[in-house]
């Protein structure tokens, strides 16, 4: 047998000789030159077909056309790694063939869905961005870590970091909203949760995806073409990937879809040129699952040969599901079209990540320890505090909120407020089948109840489930059925016991937004409306004059409004994860102060898709007079600005200064703005800058995040807050030079709340 042990201490020494003479580059803390030499040890004896099979990742579980479970093809040296598998008895047996079975005795990596939690489930990753605190995503995700590492999985298909500029687009809610700054602090952040801050037994390696462009997708439709111009790539969609590269990420998972009529799967210039060599990443691309396969779908491959060929020469080292590289790759270098030194550079990763992360030494999870880590009962605190962190406030009329703790009678009404899966969002591992499955998701209702206590009286009118119309792929995976709409004499009756709930109550909670399953994946939406009787129930409850509060449980901005003027008060809560609806009333009774802030601009309605703040100026903008770029029919601007979010405090911004008002090209400034809290309660403000260039070799847009910091202030309090403005912050890549380049200009700058700030100063920037 091959003793990894033995040739891993003759190549530690090997390994800290050439360590030293390695030339830097972004991934250089990837694996250790150890790992790496061990890798290249094994890869020495590895035949075709067994390096082959370490490019595939099958799945754990039956799946249609995949035949039965893979373990022939693990005893003969042909899985890589595996997903879709979270039964730790199977994993580990799964492990044990491939470890006492195969020839080279390679592990298994194992990679699943962890999004937003393992067992406990965070706030979905669109809340957690709403937090603009990467902190809070750092520790659930370093806490999600640990969990997944205990049930035996190495490696997540996690941080989505696509930009979404469409809400139409269902997988807005997997990822970090709009902004390429705010994003690349969340990838940057998730990615240091996971891994740590560098790969050893302890990480689970991250999978950023889904390079690239994939939220660009035509008309909001998942998976339709994207159009993405190469300026627009490397100044928006790429921010968040670059970021993820820098921070050392060991994988990329490619996407799905057209990139300028090429697969983003089969895409040599985004693989290989700006990832591998402009990055230099060090890890391997994975693809997303059967998109290798696909290729031919999409008529790029003429067949699945054709398909393996175009996805392996354009860099992409594993194939998700799809067994098409298992069945193709080893003819294909046989035959002379590929060369074993192609494959080699795929391999190598993949192996050296193995080796880093300890996998040679520690195959097998410890089946007695994973329901004590998977139970921590710190796990619910941290949830309950990051879900009130991601909240954000979006009305308050004559501060309505927060309630008074005291009330007796309130009814709470809503099919979202007692629905333990629309708690927690979509990609849970275990809280999707949350009915009958190992988490104990808190919902609003549970969570009103709760925190009131047994003396108030909370009613509860549920109503018919806000669902989609045609049912889809997780409908069938939680077995929820799509029912027909509800008769009149339905609706009728859930209005008059809503009418009746609301007379007899001091407060009435309205729980709205989207069932879990109208978005994430294959969920794309025409309209933004609220779906089903939503809408009818809200209007009989305000009719009773009672304050209405609506919180909302929704994956994608709605169009409120209708729903808007029947609330006092509106809070965004999302999908806030198991303890959701203790933190819900957390903040409805002003335990926590709402602090969170809107990472997307927030549409009036469908029609204004793509909405995004920092697009550029136009010939006719729309705040001067005269023809301008405007609808007739709607006003052009979102109903609530990116960064927006209200507070029970008031903050102000005042001394707004540059350290200098004009530096040359290569220099750097300092912002500093002091930020007051007028109120009367502590609150956390989120300072955001905004920089506009007005000149330059390309037009740039109106606004652009370059800088923010939440922080919590006392009543009265001011701290100064200061922010560096250099060649980071200031340089772009303009589409006439085909360069990054920080341009001699005037430049804005704006400090305040949100994207709306007005607090204004000037930056002169002049060449060397
Ligand atoms: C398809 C999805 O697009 C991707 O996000 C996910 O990670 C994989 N399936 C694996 O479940």
């Amino acid at each position: 047998m091959f003793d990894h042990r033995k040739s891993a201490y003759f190549l530690t020494c090997v390994s800290v000789l050439l360590l030293a003479g390695r030339a830097a580059s972004a991934q250089n803390a990837l694996y250790s030159a150890e790992a790496r030499q061990r890798a290249e040890a094994l890869l020495k004896q590895m035949t075709i077909e067994e390096k082959v099979g370490q490019m595939n990742e099958s799945s754990g579980r039956v799946m249609q056309g995949l035949g039965d479970k893979p373990d022939d093809l693990i005893a003969q040296g042909g899985v890589g790694s595996i997903l879709w598998q979270n039964d730790v008895k199977e994993i580990n047996r799964l492990q044990r063939i491939a470890v006492e079975k195969s020839r080279l005795h390679i592990p298994i990596l194992f990679g699943y869905d962890v999004i937003h939690g393992y067992r406990t489930t965070f706030p979905v990753p669109l809340a957690m961005a709403s937090s603009w605190d990467p902190a809070v995503e750092e520790e659930a995700q370093r806490f999600a870590a640990v969990d997944t590492r205990a049930a035996g999985i190495q490696m997540t298909f996690t941080p989505m970091v696509d930009i979404a500029r469409d809400a139409r687009w269902g997988r807005i809610v997997e990822g970090a909203g709009e902004d390429p700054y705010l994003g690349a602090a969340m990838a940057r952040a998730q990615v240091r949760g996971f891994q740590g801050t560098t790969l050893n037994e302890k990480s689970v390696i991250v999978s950023v995806k889904h390079f690239a462009g994939y939220g660009a997708a035509e008309g909001g439709r998942d998976y339709d073409s994207a159009y993405i111009p190469e300026e627009l790539m490397h100044n928006v969609y790429l921010k968040p990937f670059h970021a993820a590269a820098e921070q050392g990420a060991a994988c990329f998972m490619s996407a799905y879809m057209d990139l300028n009529d090429v697969p983003a799967t089969g895409n040599r210039w985004l693989l290989t040129d700006v990832l591998k060599k402009e990055w230099g990443f060090q890890g391997f691309v994975l693809s997303d699952a059967f998109a290798v396969r696909s290729l031919a779908t999409h008529h790029f491959a003429s067949d699945p040969a054709d398909a393996a060929y175009k996805a392996v020469t354009a860099g992409l080292d594993m194939d998700m599901g799809s067994l098409t590289y298992s069945k193709n790759l080893a003819k294909l270098v046989k035959d002379g079209k590929l060369t074993e030194a192609q494959i080699d550079a795929a391999v190598l990763p993949i192996l050296a990540i193995k080796f880093q992360l300890g996998l040679f030494e520690h195959p097998y999870l410890d089946e007695s320890k994973v329901d004590a880590t998977l139970n921590r009962p710190e796990g619910l605190t941290l949830a309950r505090r990051l879900a009130a962190r991601s909240m954000v406030l979006l009305k308050n009329d004559a501060r309505t909120l927060p309630l008074n703790g005291g009330l007796k009678k309130v009814a709470v009404i809503g099919s979202l407020a007692d629905s333990r899966v629309d708690i927690e969002g979509g990609w849970t591992v275990e809280g999707l089948f949350g009915e009958g499955g190992k988490s104990h998701p808190v919902t609003v209702l549970a969570g009103i109840r709760n925190r009131l206590g047994a003396g108030a009286q909370v009613a509860y009118v549920g109503g018919p489930t806000p669902q989609k119309v045609f049912p889809g792929f997780f409908d069938a995976l939680i077995g929820r059925k799509i029912t027909p709409p509800p008769s009149e004499t339905e609706v009728a009756g859930v209005l008059s016991k809503v009418k009746s709930a609301a007379a007899d109550a001091e407060a009435v909670i309205a729980v709205l937004g989207e069932s879990t399953d109208m978005n994430g994946e294959a969920a794309s939406r025409a309209t933004l409306d609220l779906p089903g009787i939503q809408q009818k129930m809200l209007e009989a409850a305000a009719a009773s004059g009672k304050p209405v509060i609506v919180v909302l449980l929704n994956g994608r901005p709605l169009d409120l409004r209708p729903a808007a003027p029947h609330a006092r008060a509106i809070l965004e809560a999302w999908y806030p994860g198991t303890e959701g609806g203790n933190a819900v009333a957390d903040v409805l009774f002003g335990d926590v102060n709402p602090g969170g802030k809107l990472p997307l601009s927030w549409p009036r309605a469908a029609g204004q898709e793509p909405l995004y703040y920092n697009h550029t100026r136009t010939h006719a903008p729309e705040d001067e007079p005269g023809f301008t770029s405007r609808y007739w029919d709607l006003d052009s601007k979102p109903l609530y600005p990116f960064g927006y979010g209200l507070s029970y405090t008031a903050f102000q911004f005042t001394n707004l200064r540059l350290s200098k008002t004009s530096i040359r090209t290569n220099e750097a400034t300092e912002v500093a703005v002091d930020v007051k809290n007028t109120g009367s309660v502590a609150g956390d403000a989120v300072a955001q800058i905004y920089i506009h260039q007005r000149s330059g070799s390309a037009s740039r847009p109106v606004r652009e995040l370059k800088g923010f910091r939440r922080v919590a202030l006392k009543p009265g309090e001011t701290q100064t807050l200061k922010f560096p403005l250099g060649k980071e912050e200031l340089q772009f890549w303009s589409p006439a030079t085909r360069k990054w380049a920080v341009e001699p200009a005037a430049f804005d700058v704006w400090a305040g709340e949100d994207s709306t700030a007005s607090l204004h100063a000037e930056l002169r920037v002049v060449t060397p």
